[in-house]
């Protein structure tokens, strides 16, 4: 068995060899287990020490204790510079070139419903009408009742509506409104003669869609009430609309229509841009689409608003803004619009 003088000197040289080589955290571990560590090489000799004389103990263990204190402090300082290396290779890593060209953004755009929405508005603007907005909740007084649609009337089966609250507890129907044109009494209510003005806005029906008809779609109401408004003033401003959203090439056609609150009605259609008017699915074979009700404010509208029906009258329309979208895109089926493809959305 080896003395433990010889031991001792034969660990430090080796021992700083070794852990010269040692490249890594496990690598670093199994040196000092090998040597440090509880059945390391070096607590082996000082344990031995324990066995020995007094006087060659003292020289021994101080020896012994130097070479400790020198195995740890190589230990340490070699922790700290594999760490050093460690953390430079994960800075490198992530070193990153700022003047590389970052991964392009995907563009965002407004729906195709949006944008229509905007330019019907921007024409409306710019023949001097105001923009203003109403509930889409709404209570059957302005939907129907204000609007000359009492309860039993037939024509209440134009617009099958989605009830909220019916006749609860003694409270008035709220519904979620089928057109925009409750809002020609809310503004008469609080509005004085020049009125010129358009509101947009969500409407809902309950009814079974089609190439044309979406159980919500977006209306456009108009209205104009002032000292001596004529048919020919409705007819100009609405012809003048379809040139500037449609321009001249299209067909616009005026037709008789009924509604309860103007007197007289009409409808407006543009020649179907598929078929050109020969007939086709998407315009239920007549060749035309209507895209929207028009009339004469109905006198008793006016009286109820407290205005002089003898010196007021006025004009009112509501326009379907799908429509207009699917005859200006040649889009074949409304229900394109809300069925969230962006194949379909992003061509817009
Ligand atoms: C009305 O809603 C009347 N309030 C319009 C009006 C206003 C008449 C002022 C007189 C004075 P109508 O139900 O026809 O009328 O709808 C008007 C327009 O909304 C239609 O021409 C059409 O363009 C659009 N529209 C109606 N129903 C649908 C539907 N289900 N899907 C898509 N668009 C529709």
């Amino acid at each position: 068995m080896t003395s433990v003088s010889d031991s001792i000197s034969e660990i430090e040289a080796p021992a700083l060899k070794e852990l010269d080589a040692a490249s890594d955290a496990d690598q670093l571990e199994a040196w000092r287990l090998s040597y440090l560590g509880r059945k390391g090489r070096l607590t082996h000799v000082l344990r031995r020490l324990a066995e020995l004389p007094l006087d060659e103990r003292r020289n021994l263990g101080a020896e012994a204790n130097r070479v400790k204190l020198r195995l740890e402090a190589a230990y340490d300082q070699h922790r700290g510079r594999l760490e050093q290396a460690r953390l430079a290779q994960v800075i490198e890593g992530a070193r990153q070139d700022v003047t590389l060209p970052g991964p392009p953004l995907p563009h965002g755009r407004l729906h195709p419903i949006s944008q229509t929405l905007s330019d019907v508005l921007r024409a409306f603007e710019n023949m001097g009408f105001q923009v203003a907005e109403g509930p889409e909740i709404e209570w059957d007084y302005y939907n129907f009742e204000a609007l000359r649609i009492p309860a039993d009337h037939p024509a209440r089966d134009m617009w099958d509506t989605l009830w909220i609250d019916y006749e609860r507890d003694g409270r008035r129907p709220m519904l979620l409104r089928t057109h925009t044109s409750p809002n020609q009494i809310r503004i008469m209510e609080h509005t004085q003669p020049p009125i010129r003005v358009v509101v947009p806005g969500k409407c809902y029906r309950f009814e079974a869609t089609d190439p044309t008809h979406e159980w919500m779609m977006t209306q456009v109401e108009g209205l104009a009430v002032d000292d001596g408004i004529s048919m020919a003033d409705l007819k100009g401003t609405l012809a003048e609309f379809a040139r500037r959203i449609f321009g001249e090439d299209r067909k616009v056609a005026f037709r008789c229509d009924y509604f309860p609150f103007v007197e007289p009605g009409m409808e407006l259609r543009i020649d179907c841009f598929i078929c050109r008017g020969e007939g086709c699915r998407t315009c239920g074979r007549t060749g035309w689409i209507e895209i929207l009700g028009a009339g004469m404010v109905h006198p008793e509208i006016i009286a109820n608003a407290g205005y002089d029906p003898d010196r007021y009258t006025g004009f009112a329309f509501g326009l379907g803004i799908e429509r207009i979208a699917l005859l200006r895109h040649g889009v074949d089926d409304i229900r394109h619009f809300y069925a969230n493809d962006l194949r379909f959305l992003q061509q817009f």
